[in-house]
């Protein structure tokens, strides 16, 4: 090939290797997401998709962008372009600072928090550890806990008051009832004499995939476990400034900030395509999570954190989100409508305050997975629940999603449903 000639290498013209061998220690435990398969095989917009996590096009602030990167590139010049701080610009974490409440020292802004759950999982797992959690588990918190071959073991929450059994820090048999559930480890029969529990995993305001919220009685009970333990929390909090109805509670770094890593993110209150996050937490956990992203990332994108400041800090981040969640309750209203007129008896789901979904669970008789294809072909799409669940168990459930499907599609597409769903329920 010469230069400035057009002829291009043929990518594809190469012996074949076993490229096998190349691959990590890591690598087996990597999961792929079920959700993001779906993305790929199948064209959502073709049909009625309950089954991404997306925002709707209709939040983003698309008019203002352009102005927010004129009046970034005017204030800052050649620095919003620049590499910035690996703890985020001064700027943005002041900003973050001044909204919670709490010292610029305590927050580092992440490449959203999907990083900040991979970054806590890298700081603190080895192979073999033990995050708790509770049932189901966020697919992008299993897939990082994986990648670092940790396990998932359940975390039950009791009734406010009661004395229930308490797990040991070291692995130990599982408690019945309230406390440590069954684990990975104990699933597959793998246990490690030197297993030890680093850290609870919740996201106590409209989880996904349940949409469930924690009660106050709830979170302290988190605490407790915590504290008992002398573990840490990773509070994972991307949904807590979109609610519907109800009361804020207490987040749990409120409740427990000597030892909790509290996440947070602007995918959807300002953008995804923004990539931003922060955590708020102790500072020499964040010391070393600095270290860490440095080796990451070098620092979060600068531009976009000088625009998602300008945003936050003009006021306009809170004006969008009076919209927002006008819009989102408008959809979960909906959707709560159609699920009462048209599913089949013997089936319920949540009644979220907030967040992007709910869950349903339907008869034991149920297999939402081996249901998937015939859904699809049918033309409307759901994740079905088991993915949510380390040991692929709870197969009669799945979750929807009603912020992103098209509103004059959410009839159709919940009406498709209940057809299928009707259908399989008679064929047992
Ligand atoms: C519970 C939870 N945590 C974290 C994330 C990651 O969000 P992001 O990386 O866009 O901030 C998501 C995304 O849907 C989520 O649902």
């Amino acid at each position: 090939m010469s230069i400035g000639n057009t002829t291009r290498p043929k990518i594809a013209n190469f012996a074949p290797m076993d490229y096998e061998r190349f691959f990590s220690a890591d690598v087996p435990s990597f999961l792929r997401s079920p959700v993001r398969e779906i993305f790929r095989k199948v064209d959502l917009q073709a049909i009625c998709s309950f089954a991404g996590g997306y925002p709707a096009a209709v939040t983003f602030p698309t008019d203002q962008v352009p102005g927010l990167a004129a009046a970034v590139l005017e204030k800052y010049g050649t620095r919003a372009l620049q590499y910035g701080a690996t703890q985020g610009v001064p700027e943005l974490r002041a900003a973050i600072a001044a909204r919670y409440g709490v010292p610029v020292s305590q927050v580092q802004i992440t490449t959203s928090s999907q990083q900040g759950i991979d970054v806590c999982s890298r700081v603190f797992l080895d192979p073999g550890d033990i995050v708790l959690a509770q049932s189901p588990v966020y697919l992008g918190a299993l897939q990082s806990f994986r990648a670092y071959r940790a396990r998932v073991e359940e975390v039950a929450l009791c009734s406010p008051t009661s004395g229930h059994p308490r797990p040991d820090k070291r692995e130990g048999p599982a408690a019945e009832g309230c406390g440590r559930g069954r684990s990975e480890a104990e699933a597959v029969g793998e246990h490690n004499a030197t297993s030890s529990i680093k850290f609870i995993y919740v996201i106590p305001d409209f989880n996904n995939p349940t949409g469930k919220t924690l009660t106050l009685e709830e979170r302290k009970e988190i605490v407790r476990l915590a504290r008992e333990l002398d573990i840490l929390i990773v509070e994972d909090s991307p949904y807590r400034e979109l609610r519907y109805s109800g009361e804020p509670l207490p987040t749990i770094r409120e409740l427990a900030p000597e030892r909790t890593l509290h996440l947070g993110s602007f995918s959807k209150i300002f953008a995804p395509g923004f990539r931003l996050g922060w955590i708020i937490g102790p500072e020499p956990l964040l010391e070393q999570i600095y270290v860490c992203k440095q080796c990451l990332d070098l620092c979060p994108p600068v531009l976009d954190q000088y625009m998602a400041c300008e945003f936050l800090t003009s006021g306009a981040l809170d004006a969008n989100l009076v919209n927002t969640i006008a819009e989102y309750k408008r959809r979960r209203d909906l959707m709560l409508g159609l699920l009462e007129k048209y599913m089949p008896a013997g089936t319920s789901w949540t009644h979220p305050d907030g967040g992007l979904f709910l869950w349903v669970t339907l008869p034991e008789s149920i297999d939402t997975v081996a249901l998937y294809d015939e859904a699809l072909a049918a033309g409307v799409a759901y994740v079905a629940g088991s993915f949510f669940y380390p040991d692929d168990s709870h197969r009669n459930t799945m979750r929807l999603n009603f912020s992103f499907i098209e509103e004059s599609k959410m009839e159709p597409g919940i009406k498709l449903l209940a057809t299928v769903l009707a259908k399989a329920l008679t064929n047992k």
